[in-house]
Parts: structure tokens; sequence; C-alpha cells
């Protein structure tokens, strides 16, 4: 598996502990301080009217910024090894942040075909709307990129793994194509979180996260995040998250986030070894048709994710005989997993994306870019793994049970 790089001479857990924090400039304490403050004095006029010019430092309003925000933005652009970071209200306050800083009406977007469902609400039926043009490209296939470029295309989105099924991109194939032509490059990272795969360091300009899920840990929060060049974050922040979206992360949401990136390391180790033996454990159950997850030699981009991943994710998709009424049944048997949307908790997660998730795909649409309607995805949780495979093997079992019967009958 591949070995990542950092921008720094600490390791990663060391970084996102304490990159950017000295508990003695703050009387000692070592958790860092709560701003929970809407607005910020200035200490006469001149100096508030020279803080809006930008020609001099210092907190304005809750909405440009607050210094919790700051140092959870410092931790994430160390940890995804970029120069500047933006913290957000939600994972698609992220997105659509980024995205309407750079793109303009009569502008063009590409987009791989499989998308958490949201993001893709917001690209069909949002940027559309407002003169946005937003193509479908499969970009398992990097020349299916290289085709589709036109004069107008300015930026190049995708998710690797993809949101539900675990198809992968090849991130430096991509932004070799797509720099070409000087195109932005934004990798949605959320599945991975930067401990399992950088891809700035693979060149892309932009990446965003869900913080909701990996990054907070903790099912206790909705937050995102977007980090790239200093440049492009300052954009972002001010037309993107200032004056278009509002999309601002509460202090306590971005403390809280510091609090998850602290055991990210640690829990990701965990989720990535339950994972795979609940992968195998699948695997092995005739009941279980196909199965995604990109630690399995079966998984046909395995190559790529040893390439492109330092390990192989706690997200898994699969599909049962009998489809989507087994996919059901299967999901109602189970105790211990909880049926939630959502992914990256403590807790494992089960969900049936064709009617939760990617529900905004139309059925046509789901069809033609491959996420089948009884796909189940599960988010494999910190639980102890023999009490994550019991449950599985009882509902699995229960459902081997209703075909035995439904031969009989
Ligand atoms: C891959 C991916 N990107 C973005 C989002 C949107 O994030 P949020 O729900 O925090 O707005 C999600 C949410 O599920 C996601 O799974």
């Amino acid at each position: 598996m591949k070995e990542m790089t950092s921008n720094s001479n600490q390791g990663f857990a060391t970084r996102a502990i304490h990159q950017g924090y000295d508990p003695l400039d703050h009387q000692g304490a070592l958790a860092p301080p709560v701003y929970m403050t809407s607005t910020f004095a200035f200490p006469d006029i001149a100096n508030g009217g020279n803080r809006f010019a930008g020609e001099q430092e210092g907190y304005i309003y809750g909405r440009l910024g607050n210094p919790t925000q700051t140092l959870l933005e410092e931790r994430m652009a160390s940890l995804e090894g970029g120069e500047a970071a933006l913290a957000t209200a939600s994972g698609m306050g992220a997105i659509t942040s980024a995205l309407w800083s750079l793109v303009k009406a009569g502008d063009e977007i590409i987009a791989d075909k499989t998308l958490y469902g949201c993001t893709f609400a917001f690209l069909q039926h949002g940027m559309s709307k407002f003169g946005v043009n937003v193509r479908y490209v499969d970009m398992t296939q990097p020349e299916a990129l290289a085709a589709a470029i036109t004069d107008k295309t300015r930026v190049v989105y995708f998710e690797t793994p993809s949101n539900p099924n675990n198809r992968l991109v090849d991130i430096q194939a991509l932004v070799d194509i797509a720099h070409s032509r000087d195109l932005k490059v934004i990798v949605d990272n959320t599945y991975c979180t930067p401990y399992l795969q950088q891809p700035i360091s693979l060149g892309a300009d932009l990446v965003v996260h869900s913080a909701t899920k990996y990054l907070g840990g903790h099912g206790d929060l909705v937050a995102g995040a977007v980090v790239g060049s200093q440049q492009d974050i300052d954009q972002i922040r001010l037309e993107g998250l200032k004056d278009m979206t509002g999309a601002v992360i509460s202090p306590l949401d971005a403390f809280l986030i510091m609090r998850g990136l602290k055991t990210l390391e640690l829990r990701m180790d965990r989720h990535c070894a339950s994972a795979m033996a609940v992968a195998q454990q699948l695997q092995m159950h005739p009941l279980v048709e196909r199965i995604h997850y990109p630690g399995l030699d079966s998984f046909d981009q395995h190559e790529l994710a040893c390439r492109q991943m330092r390990n192989f994710g706690g997200m898994i998709a699969f599909e049962l005989v009998g489809g989507m009424e087994a996919g059901v049944h299967f999901m109602d048997a189970l105790k211990l997993a909880t049926r939630a949307v959502s992914l990256g908790d403590a807790e494992t997660l089960v969900q049936h994306p064709a009617s939760m998730t990617h529900s905004p795909y139309s059925a046509q649409e789901r069809a033609e870019f491959g996420i089948s309607d009884g796909l189940v995805r599960l988010s494999v949780g910190l639980e102890t793994l023999d009490d994550i495979q019991e449950d599985i093997q009882r509902a699995l079992d229960g459902l081997d049970r209703r075909s035995q019967v439904a031969v009989v009958a």
C-alpha cells in the first residue's frame, strides 16, 4: 500500500493533535478555546475599516472567520498537504462554496458519473438553473474525460472512492489531462480522509470533504472543508462562502472536528481492518452476488487502490442474490448495525442508496450511472469485530432460510 508524504517533518497523528496550537499561549489550556462569538471588537473605527480593506490583520465577523475555525483550517491544510483550508457548515457547503466561486454562466463542469446524491442534485438541478452546463463522463476511463473537454470547460469534479459503489478514479491520470487544458480539478476525499489518500500530492487543485463523516467521526455534527492553494481558498472564502452560500461553520463544531481529528489515524486503521474482514466474510457467502471493496483482490481496480490509497477504507457496497427485496430483508434483520444514512461514525451504519442517499438520481439515471436498486451500503464501525460479523452472519442466515422456504413453496 502507498506510503503517504507530508508537508511537514512531523507525522500525521502528531499534526492532527498539535498543529498550530501551543497551550502556553492560551492560559495553559490543553484543549483549544471555543470562541463562541459572532463578531469581533475593533480598537477604533480606523482599525475596523483597515481590516475590511484587508490592510490590517484581525477578525471582523463570524461569517469571515473565527479563531477556533482558523485552527481547524490550519490542521486540515497540514493534513491534506495544501497551503490553506476553509471549514464550512456542511460538506454541501464546501462543495457549493467552491463551485460557485470557480464558474459563471456559460461555463461547463465535467463530473464523474457516480457522485453522492446531493452533489449530483446540486450539479444537475442547481447549477443548470444558473446557466452552468454540467456533463457526466465515466472517469474510470481517463480518455473519456479527454474527449469531453471543450473550450467552455473550467472544472473537473469527482469522488474517489465514489459514493455509493466504491468506484475509483485515477487521480494522477485525470489531473494530467485536466491540467493540459488549464482546468481545475476538485476531488471529494470524504471516503478516504487525508490519512488514506492525499489528492493534492497527486496534483489535484482542491479537495472537498464532508467533515460530518470520518473527520468528525462521532455522528454528532454536520460540517465540511475545502483545501487548496492560498489563492483559491481566499477566493472561495470571500466569494463563495461570504457572499453566496453563507455556509459558515459553528465554532463549537470546529472544536468537535478537531477533537475527532486527534483520533483519526487510530479510527481509520480500525475502520479499514474491520471493513476488510467484513468484506472477506461477505465475499465468501453464496447469497452475496457482487461486492465492491477496494481491498479485495477480486475488486477490478484493486491495483489502482494499492497505488493511490494507504489502506482501503471503511465503506463496503454489495448486492445480494434476490436484488432489492433481499437487500431490504437483510438490512431490516440487522440488530447491531443501525439503519441510517451518513457514514464514518463509530456505529456501523447500513442504508439503501437507491431509496435514500441516491434518490435525487432518477431510476433511469441510477441505472445508467451504475447504482443498482439492490445495492446495500455498509459503513463499518468501530464496534468489536466479532459482534459486527455475527450480526451480518445472522442476517444473511435469515436470507438463506427465506430462500430455502421459497424453493420449497
Ligand atoms: C461523498 C460525500 N460528499 C459530500 C457529502 C455532503 O456532505 P454533508 O452531508 O456534510 O453536507 C456527503 C454526504 O453524505 C458525501 O457522502
